[in-house]
């Protein structure tokens, strides 16, 4: 969740780890600090409560080639000077950075205290620095120490340390799955981060062609003046091969909107049209997943589809759960990973299990993958992030292709995540004979129009801008809907809360009845999905009892709906279009309206209160 940042070379390091850590932010904004070695080699350090920017505000930078920052997502310790990182051992002699949670911390911080260890935060992230100091008071280098420690702690984390000193020295190192680390380095100088945005100065340089390499779980890497050195925890040399990651996969740019959220909502066209790119053959009409895992054999041989994933992805999988069952012909459940990886599902070689994720590391997913695997049953992810926790863990990845996504309120990979799922499910029965070519036929030309529909919902903000002012002082919103919107309505309200911090609630709309239809009063305003799909008639009932109770109702509707339009009091339209494609077209006035209200209300959009992109915590 947290961003770490490190620079080893000849230029002034806090420009570029500042840098680094601004387009790190998305991960956590609750405080951030730099430590940079100074030109006599001590340490200075800089730290702030909040975002990144607060680190510049003094304009004091320390100068230097050597630094290591971070940007914090509160676990342990509330957001404070004292628990901002990095942390610092008593004589100043290494700071220390630190992702993801030491899940022994009270052990340990109970025995360093006992033998004279002073603790100035209430982190579990200070025992790090305790441990690599109480290593050097017992003579061993550096390096020694960071790998002794390395073997000490438990839990699944990204560790990063720098030395004092005219030998500029940072260590790096990677335990389990919650953090990652990506090295990359050009020209004499070389860097260290948690995610890919923060090495832009190394991967934009010529001599490096956008190389970099990951370090895998127990790895660690050390960063001199003189290179990069990959090693176990044991110290033992490790041969690396860099990898090529993309301009697209490095770039963070708002491209001239407001928010990066509504750059991400106003890029879904093309991220849906990406996410179909090489997999449909719009002239055989047909869908091909070339990255798909399974053989004919294999596939014809599943009896069982489980998707799991959390917050928005886990909508997504709820969405994609009413899709395998109707287009791929095989009994499907959705499940929050985090629910999931706790129970004992029955799993067997003939079940798939589709992880859905945006980031590829959120620890709840991760862990629930890894336990399907333990237990022999089939893995693919659908994620966004290539070379990610969930693609390495999994059989195969279905990449969503949407490019990289920086607010944290998930939309265009919410909109890929849904037309993946299509395609697998229709590919699914396709290759199980269960949709016979005229079916198949018929929901492969509907894909084809997806983006351009979606173009359409886009194309003017007015609409939206001008419901947000009509519904801004509203202090509850009830989203229903039925069938394959009732995941919809889940997501409508998430966006609306995360976003605006305004309560809303979701329902599938036939539960009304059964307890929720009390709270229906003039002030709770019913935001109702009311597509032309095969629930329409049922949700038009719903509406109308909201209405008969005095509720006030939005009502997301199909064009031309003139009769539901005139018993509510306002419509949002989508275009007409066929059912398989209705999610994805009732999400985008959701969003829209989340996003103008918590506009209004003057909310900090891309990065809402208390919340990080990937949770990499459990
Ligand atoms: O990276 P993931 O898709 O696995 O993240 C899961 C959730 O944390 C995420 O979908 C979250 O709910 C959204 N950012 C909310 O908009």
């Amino acid at each position: 969740m947290c961003g770490i940042v490190g620079y080893v070379g000849e230029q002034e390091a806090w420009p570029i780890i500042f840098e680094g850590l601004r387009r790190l932010e998305y991960r956590g904004y609750d405080s951030a600090g730099i430590a940079i070695i100074g030109p006599q080699g001590d340490i200075q350090l800089r730290k702030t409560v909040g975002k990144v920017n607060g680190l510049d505000e003094s304009g004091d930078h320390p100068l230097g080639s050597v630094g290591l920052g971070h940007t914090r997502w509160a676990t342990h310790g509330r957001p404070s000077y004292a628990n901002a990182h990095p942390h610092t051992d008593c004589e100043q002699r290494i700071a220390v950075v630190h992702n993801g949670i030491v899940e022994n911390y009270l052990e340990l911080k109970r025995r360093l205290a006992d033998a004279g260890h002073v603790f100035e935060s209430e982190t579990d992230s200070e025992v790090l620095t305790h441990l690599v100091e109480e290593g050097m008071d017992r003579g061993l280098s550096f390096q020694e120490a960071f790998r002794r420690m390395g073997r000490m702690v438990k839990g699944s984390q990204a560790i990063s340390a720098v030395l004092q000193g005219d030998g500029a020295e940072i260590c790096a190192l990677r335990l389990g799955h919650a953090g990652g680390i990506v090295v990359a380095q050009a020209d004499g100088q070389a860097m260290i981060g948690s995610d890919l945005p923060a090495l832009l100065p190394l991967l934009q340089s010529e001599s490096n062609m956008g190389q970099v390499s990951f370090l895998d779980t127990g790895e660690m890497v050390v960063v001199t003046r003189d290179g990069v050195e990959y090693q176990d925890l044991e110290g033992n040399h490790i041969d690396k091969q860099p990898r090529m990651v993309s301009q697209e996969e490095v770039q963070v740019d708002k491209a001239g909107y407001r928010h990066f959220m509504l750059k991400e909502i106003m890029e879904q066209p093309q991220a849906v049209a990406s996410a179909m790119r090489e997999r449909v053959n719009f002239e055989t009409r047909r869908v091909d997943l070339p990255d798909f895992p399974l053989s004919s054999q294999e596939i014809a041989e599943l009896d069982r589809v489980i998707l799991i994933g959390c917050g928005t992805s886990l909508h997504a999988a709820q969405v994609g759960r009413h899709l395998v069952e109707r287009y791929g012909g095989l009994p499907a459940e959705a499940e929050s990973a985090s629910e999931f990886r706790y129970r004992d599902p029955y799993i067997s070689p003939r079940t798939l299990v589709v992880a859905i994720g945006q980031s590829g590391e959120t620890a709840d997913t991760v862990a629930a993958m890894q336990m399907v695997k333990d237990k022999g049953g089939r893995l693919v992810t659908i994620c966004n992030a290539e070379g990610s926790q969930a693609s390495r863990i999994a059989d195969g990845s279905l990449y969503m292709r949407a490019g990289i996504e920086i607010g944290v309120a998930s939309t265009k990979t919410f909109l890929a995540s849904l037309t993946i799922l299509n395609l697998l499910a229709i590919f699914l029965g396709q290759s199980r004979g269960f949709l016979d070519t005229a079916k198949s036929q018929e929901l492969v030309d509907g894909l084809a129009q997806a983006p351009r529909l979606i173009g359409e919902l886009l194309a003017d903000s007015a609409v939206y801008q001008h419901l947000a002012q009509e519904y801004v002082g509203t202090d509850y919103f009830l989203f229903l809907g039925r069938g394959v919107n009732a995941p919809i309505a889940s997501e409508g309200s998430l966006k609306l809360k995360e976003i605006s911090y305004v309560h809303a609630e979701a329902y599938p709309a036939g539960e009304m009845k059964h307890g929720p239809i009390a709270l229906i009063d003039n002030d709770m305003v019913t935001v109702a999905l009311a597509p032309k799909d095969s629930l329409y008639e049922k949700v038009v009932n719903n509406v109308r009892e909201v209405k008969a109770r005095d509720g006030r109702v939005l009502a997301v509707l199909t064009e031309g709906d003139t009769q539901l339009a005139a018993a509510v009091d306002h419509a949002l339209y989508i275009p007409e279009a066929p059912e398989h494609l209705i999610p994805l077209l009732t999400t985008v006035p959701l969003q829209m309206l989340a996003y103008h209200i918590a506009l209004l209300l003057d909310r900090d959009v891309d990065q809402p209160r208390n919340l990080a992109k990937s949770v990499t915590v459990e």
